[in-house]
C-alpha cells in the first residue's frame, strides 16, 4: 500500500483558506477546483511534473504523486526541487492508499487509461477524508469513442468528427504517441453514476469550451467547439 511519507502535516489539518482559484493545469481545470478548501494533503494521481508542483503552488503543503511510468517519474523529479513533494510508482488499476490521509485528489488526462473507473474510484474515496475532494480531467468520451478518431472533412470543407459505437463502452486501441495504446472508453453516464455509486457528490462537471479570447490567441482551440476533447468532473467525499 503507498503510505503518506511526510509526518508534517495531519490528515485534517486546519489552516486558512488557501483559495484554489489558481489550479494547476490551467484552462483544463479552472472551475472545478474548490474555492475555498484548505486543501493542505493532496495526492496527484498520474503526475506529471506540472500537475504534482501545481497541487503545492496552490496551498497544498505535501503532495504524493503517482505514475505508472518510471520515465515520468524521472522528468518530474528532474524538474524539481519540490520540497513538499514524494513521487511513487504506482498502477492505478492496482493502487492502494491508507484511509482518510488525504483532503484532496487529483488526476489529469489519467483516468482513460484505467480499466476498472469503479475500483479506483472506490480507492480514492477511501483514500479522503470526510468532505475532500476528487478532481480529475479525462479524455471526453465523444473524443474517445470512434473506431476510427478523427475529422472528416466535406466537399465545401466543413469539418465534423464522427461518433460511432458511444454506447460500446470498452477498450479502444490509438496510436496517439506511441502505437497500440489502450484507453478505456466510458459514456459520461457510466462515468458520474460510478461516482455516485462510490458514496461521491457530485459538485461541477464541466465539457471543456475555450473561451473566445483563448481562441483569439490560440486559433486551433476553435475546433473544440464543435468536438470537446476534455470532461472534467469535482466530487466530494
Ligand atoms: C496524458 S499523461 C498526463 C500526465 C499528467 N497527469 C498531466 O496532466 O500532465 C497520462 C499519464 O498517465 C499515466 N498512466 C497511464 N496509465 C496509468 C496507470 N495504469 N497507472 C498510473 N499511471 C498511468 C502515464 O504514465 C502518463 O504519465
Amino acid at each position: 500500500m503507498i503510505s503518506r511519507t511526510s509526518s508534517q502535516a495531519t490528515a485534517n489539518s486546519a489552516g486558512p483558506s488557501k483559495g484554489w482559484r489558481a489550479p494547476p493545469n490551467g484552462r483544463r481545470c479552472a472551475r472545478c477546483f474548490p474555492t475555498s478548501a484548505a486543501c493542505e494533503s493532496s495526492i496527484s494521481v498520474a503526475a506529471s511534473a506540472g500537475s504534482a508542483a501545481g497541487l503545492l503552488n496552490t496551498g497544498a503543503k505535501e503532495v504524493l504523486g503517482l505514475d505508472l511510468s518510471e520515465k515520468m517519474l524521472a522528468r518530474a523529479r528532474a524538474a524539481g526541487p519540490d520540497a513538499g513533494i514524494v513521487y511513487e510508482r504506482a498502477d492505478l488499476d492496482e493502487l492502494s492508499l491508507p484511509p482518510t490521509a488525504f483532503d484532496l485528489a487529483y488526476s489529469s488526462l489519467a483516468l482513460h487509461y484505467v480499466s476498472d473507473a469503479a475500483r479506483l474510484f472506490q480507492t480514492v474515496h477511501r483514500c479522503l477524508v470526510p468532505g475532500g475532494h476528487f478532481v480529475f480531467s479525462t479524455e471526453h468520451p465523444i473524443y474517445m469513442a470512434p473506431t476510427h478518431p478523427g475529422w472528416s472533412v466535406d466537399a465545401e470543407g466543413r469539418k465534423t468528427w464522427p461518433v460511432d459505437r458511444y454506447l460500446v463502452e470498452g477498450p479502444r486501441k490509438t496510436d496517439w504517441l506511441a502505437k497500440g495504446v489502450v484507453k478505456h472508453h466510458r459514456t459520461i453516464g457510466t462515468t458520474l453514476n460510478t461516482l455516485i455509486r462510490c458514496g461521491f457528490t457530485i459538485e461541477h462537471v464541466e465539457e471543456f469550451r475555450p473561451t473566445d479570447a483563448q481562441i483569439a490567441a490560440k486559433p486551433e482551440l476553435a475546433e473544440e467547439l464543435d468536438r470537446p476533447m476534455f470532461l472534467l468532473v469535482s466530487a466530494r467525499r
